[in-house]
C-alpha cells in the first residue's frame, strides 16, 4: 500500500494539510498522528472494517479494547449511557490532556471498538494536530498507539515509519511527543473510580479533584479490568535489566564481562564509559519519559544485547513510569 508521510505543523497545524487527512479518515483510511503522550493510529470510530484493518495493521489481539478520542465534551453524551459528576469533574481539570476516562458504553459504539466490553474508553487529546483533525473528520476517532503489537509505543515519525510504513494510508510528522508514556487509564463503571494504567496525571492529582480512587491490582491474565495491561509491552529486542542507583555501576562492570553489549539509561548519575553502546542520563522525570522508548528502540537499532535502565523514585509520575519499566523488563 502507498503511504503517504505528510509533515504539519505542531504549533499551528495547515488547515489543507488537516482537511486532507480528515477526508481519508471519514474514507475508511488510516492514519497515523501525534499526541502529546504517544503516536496514534486513528480510524473512524463507526468504521468496523477501518478498525479491523488498525487490529490487522499492528499484530493487535481481538481482546484488547481501543481508546476513543474526541475533541469537544459534548462527544462524550453521543458514545457514553452515563456520564457520573465525579467524571465531569475529573475531565474539567485535565482535558485536553493525557487521561482517558472509562464509562459504560451505548449502543452506537461498535463491539470492535470495545472489545466486547459494555464500557467504552474515552480521551480528548491536547495535541493541536490531534485535536484539529477530530475536528475536521467530524467523527470521533480511535486510536490505539501505532506502533506494532509488543514494540515499544512510538514517540517520534520515525518509529510510526519503522513499523507501519507501506501498511497504512497516511502518517502525520507532527514532531516528538512531549510526555512520552500513554494516558492514564481510568475506570467509572467500577464503585470507587479505578486507575487501569498509571500516566503523567497521577492518583495523586485524580484525588485531589475528586477523592478516593483505587488503582487496579488485578493482575488474572484471564479477565484483566484493563485488557491491555495483560500484554508484555513496551519491549525492546534487548534484554532489558532495572537497577536500582547504588548497584548501577556493579550491573556494568558484570555485563561487559559476560561479553553483552549494553546501553544504559541513568536518572542523575552520569556514567562515562567507552564500552557502553550508549548512556543517557537525565534529570528530570519528564526528560526520563519522554525519551524512554526512543532510547529502547535506538539500543535495538545499535544492536545492543542488553540495556540497564536505572529505577526512578516509585511515587506520584515516577510509579508510572516505573510501571513501564517494571513490564519491559519483565518483572
Ligand atoms: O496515550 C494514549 O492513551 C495513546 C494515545 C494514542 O492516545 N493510546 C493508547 O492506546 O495507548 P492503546 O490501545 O495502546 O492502549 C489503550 C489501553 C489498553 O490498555 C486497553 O486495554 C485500555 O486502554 N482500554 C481501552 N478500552 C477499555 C475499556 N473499555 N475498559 C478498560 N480498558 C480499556
Ligand atoms: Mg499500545
Amino acid at each position: 500500500m502507498k503511504t503517504t508521510l505528510l509533515k504539519i505543523n505542531s504549533r499551528n497545524p495547515e488547515l489543507e494539510k488537516i482537511n486532507l487527512v480528515s477526508k481519508a479518515i471519514i474514507c475508511g483510511k488510516l492514519v497515523a498522528f501525534p499526541t502529546e503522550t504517544v503516536y496514534g493510529l486513528g480510524a473512524n470510530a463507526f468504521d468496523q472494517k477501518a478498525i479491523s484493518q488498525i487490529f490487522k495493521v499492528k499484530g493487535r489481539p481481538q481482546d484488547n479494547p481501543l481508546i476513543v478520542h474526541i475533541f469537544d465534551i459534548s462527544q462524550v453524551e453521543q458514545l457514553a449511557k452515563v456520564f457520573p459528576q465525579s467524571a465531569q469533574r475529573l475531565i474539567k481539570e485535565f482535558w485536553p490532556g493525557p487521561l482517558t476516562i472509562v464509562l459504560k458504553k451505548k449502543k452506537i459504539v461498535p463491539k470492535i471498538v470495545t472489545a466486547g466490553l459494555d464500557s467504552v474508553a474515552i480521551r480528548m487529546p491536547e495535541n493541536k494536530i490531534a485535536l484539529k483533525l477530530i475536528k475536521q473528520s467530524k467523527v470521533p476517532i480511535v486510536a490505539p498507539s501505532a506502533n506494532l503489537s509488543g514494540k515499544p509505543s512510538p514517540t517520534k515519525a520515525r518509529h510510526v515509519i519503522d513499523d507501519i510504513f507501506g501498511k497504512v494510508d497516511y502518517i502525520i510528522d507532527g514532531g516528538n511527543c512531549k510526555i512520552g508514556i500513554e494516558s492514564t487509564v481510568i475506570d467509572f463503571t467500577s464503585k470507587v473510580p479505578t486507575i487501569l494504567r498509571p500516566g503523567y496525571i497521577t492518583k495523586e492529582d485524580i484525588e485531589k479533584v475528586i477523592g478516593k480512587v483505587e488503582i487496579s491490582k488485578s493482575k488474572s491474565k484471564t479477565a484483566p479490568k484493563a485488557p491491555g495491561m495483560k500484554y508484555k509491552h513496551y519491549s525492546p529486542k534487548a534484554k532489558v535489566l532495572l537497577i536500582s542507583k547504588n548497584k548501577i555501576k556493579l550491573e556494568i562492570k558484570k555485563q561487559l564481562e559476560n561479553k553483552e553489549k549494553i546501553a544504559i539509561i541513568t536518572f542523575n548519575n552520569k556514567i562515562e564509559n567507552k564500552d557502553l553502546v550508549f548512556s543517557k542520563d537525565y534529570n528530570q522525570l519528564i526528560d526520563y519519559s519522554k525519551n524512554l522508548f526512543s532510547d529502547f528502540r535506538f539500543a535495538d537499532k545499535k544492536k545492543a544485547s542488553a540495556i540497564i535502565v536505572q529505577e526512578v523514585p516509585d511515587q506520584k509520575f515516577g510509579h508510572s513510569i516505573m510501571n513501564r519499566l517494571k513490564k519491559a523488563a519483565g518483572s
